[in-house]
């Protein structure tokens, strides 16, 4: 296809695949995918924008569902030492196996819908029954699992990632217990049951006693589940978020009224990223942490510990939990000097150092290449219309112009999309607010003005950047004396 042959991006197929999405890191993604297959370590080295975040979530849709859930069971003889269980997706499911009660066996299409949902059978979004362990809604591609989290971010890969992003949404319940008062005051107890990828056993029980303590299972707490999403972003905020914790309890794990140690284990991002990606950006900011995670890739398992010295968590300790993760930290290139030597070397000796481009040759191919990243823009943000071909035409030119200018670059295309991405966002809103079809040339070059770097507006209004921050700083300093005066 040529760029002449186009009317608008809405002639631009968009795919699917999250590392085809990727545009002009060719080299880097050949690479990245055999990295993928071998399980190898990742750093992924570039200025912002680039898309290095995009790379880490690609990575993580294409490794293999996790197939392993971790548990901490009750110690009886030792509360404050849980005994770790890691199960297999085989185990998990034959737990899961028909209960010996002749209630009925019913579909899910016979339940109330909120217990069809929690169970993983309805999607919350559109409503459609599918298999309980397909996370994909196969109608409209939310989901399932992530119930009512709609918090999501804004990101690269749109609906595909969303779900990525969406750690915590955590798989089906297996059991969902309804209590309904009747009329008579009497409470009514049913339990449905999944009992398979398609059946849910329905269980009626007259009063409180309820099936499930007839049972008496085994006290334990899963810490990673199995429908778990295989992508950890970790920011190294905390020692806790990044190793785990045991929460402090106030009645100290007494018996009766505390909370037991077991329940109290809560797992690290490394623990979570167990079988799957761990990804942590602006890696050197994480300064000594980063010496725990190159003890937990060599190690592949990392004790939980209660971190809080002065908790009652601080005497519980849970041995060997698994985090065999694929890492992929990201950091600009003048960040790599504050990198953990030991670290680095660790992803030189066992995986790729990968830098990432900043600028791709302008030929008829990457300027296809950069339609299709705009359409996929548009396709994301879904507030604004299609570009003409008169507004990629503009927008083509300022990636070359920016190559030139940031990169020194001739004859070449920017890879720095991240912004150009805001530019296209902004001339679609002023399309918009224009009441126009497709965003047009014009729309785009209004945009550039817009998109000004304050420090040029601030030369704009004030003649140099100096005198507005000089303006600035001297209101802020009137405005803190006069309210000293109030002190
Ligand atoms: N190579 C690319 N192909 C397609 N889209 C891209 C590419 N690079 C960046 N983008 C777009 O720019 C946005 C920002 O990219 P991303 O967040 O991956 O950058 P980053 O390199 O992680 O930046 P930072 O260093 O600031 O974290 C993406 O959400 C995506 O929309
Ligand atoms: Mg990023």
């Amino acid at each position: 296809m040529r760029l002449e042959s186009i009317d608008s991006t809405r002639d631009i197929e968009i795919v699917r695949d999250p590392m085809a999405r990727i545009i002009g890191q060719g080299g880097a993604i050949e690479r990245v995918k055999v990295a993928i297959k071998q399980r190898r370590h990742l750093l992924l080295v570039g200025p912002p924008g680039i898309g290095k975040s995009m790379v880490a979530q690609a990575i993580a849709l294409s490794l293999p569902e996790p197939g392993k859930e971790i548990r901490v069971l009750h110690n009886p003889e030792n509360p404050e030492r849980p005994v770790l269980k890691v199960v297999s997706r085989e185990e998990v499911e034959e737990k899961e196996a028909p209960p010996s009660v002749d209630d009925g066996v019913v579909s899910p299409r016979s339940v109330p819908s909120f217990v069809a949902e929690r169970l993983g059978f309805r999607c919350f979004v559109c409503g459609a029954i599918s298999g309980a362990r397909e996370r994909a809604c196969p109608s409209c591609g939310a989901n399932k699992y992530k119930k009512f989290a709609w918090d999501q971010q804004s990101s690269p890969l749109g609906e595909i990632i969303t779900e990525v992003f969406g750690i915590g949404g955590e798989g089906p319940e297996l059991e969902v217990k309804t209590v309904t008062t009747e009329p008579s005051g009497e409470e009514r107890v049913v339990v449905y049951r999944r009992i398979d990828d398609g059946r849910i056993v329905v269980l009626q029980k007259g009063g409180l006693e309820e099936p499930a303590q007839e049972k008496a299972p085994q006290a334990m707490k899963v810490l990673v589940p199995l429908g778990r999403i295989p992508f950890v972003r970790a920011t190294g905020a905390s020692e806790t978020e990044l190793l785990g914790d045991v929460r402090h309890d106030p009645y100290g794990g007494h018996p009766e009224i505390g909370a037991p140690a077991y329940q109290r284990v809560i797992p690290g991002a490394i623990h979570d990223a167990h079988e799957g990606v761990l990804f942590i950006d602006e890696l050197p900011s994480m300064e000594h942490l980063q010496s725990f995670i190159l003890t937990a890739m060599q190690e592949k398992k990392f004790p939980i510990i209660g971190r809080n010295p002065h908790s009652s968590g601080a005497s519980v300790k849970v041995e060997d939990v698994p985090c065999d993760f694929v890492f992929v930290g990201a950091c600009n290139t003048r960040e790599l000097a504050g990198m953990l030597p030991a670290l680095r070397s660790r992803i030189v000796g066992s995986g790729y150092e990968i830098l990432l481009e900043t600028t791709m040759p302008d030929c008829e191919e990457n300027q296809m290449a950069l339609i299709r990243f705009i359409a996929q823009e548009i396709e994301l943000d879904g507030k604004i219309p299609h570009a003409s071909r008169g507004a990629v035409e503009e927008a083509i030119k300022v990636a070359r112009k920016r190559a030139l200018e940031i990169d020194g670059a001739r004859n070449s295309l920017t890879l720095r999309l991240r912004e150009l991405g805001g530019l296209i966002r902004l001339a679609g809103d002023i399309a918009v607010s224009e009441g126009a079809e497709f965003i047009e040339g014009k729309h785009v070059k209004k945009g550039i003005k817009e998109t000004r770097p304050i420090e040029h507006q601030l030369k704009d209004k004030y003649g140099s950047v100096w005198k507005g921050l000089e303006r600035d700083s001297y209101i802020e300093s009137t405005q803190d004396s006069r309210l000293e005066g109030y002190g």
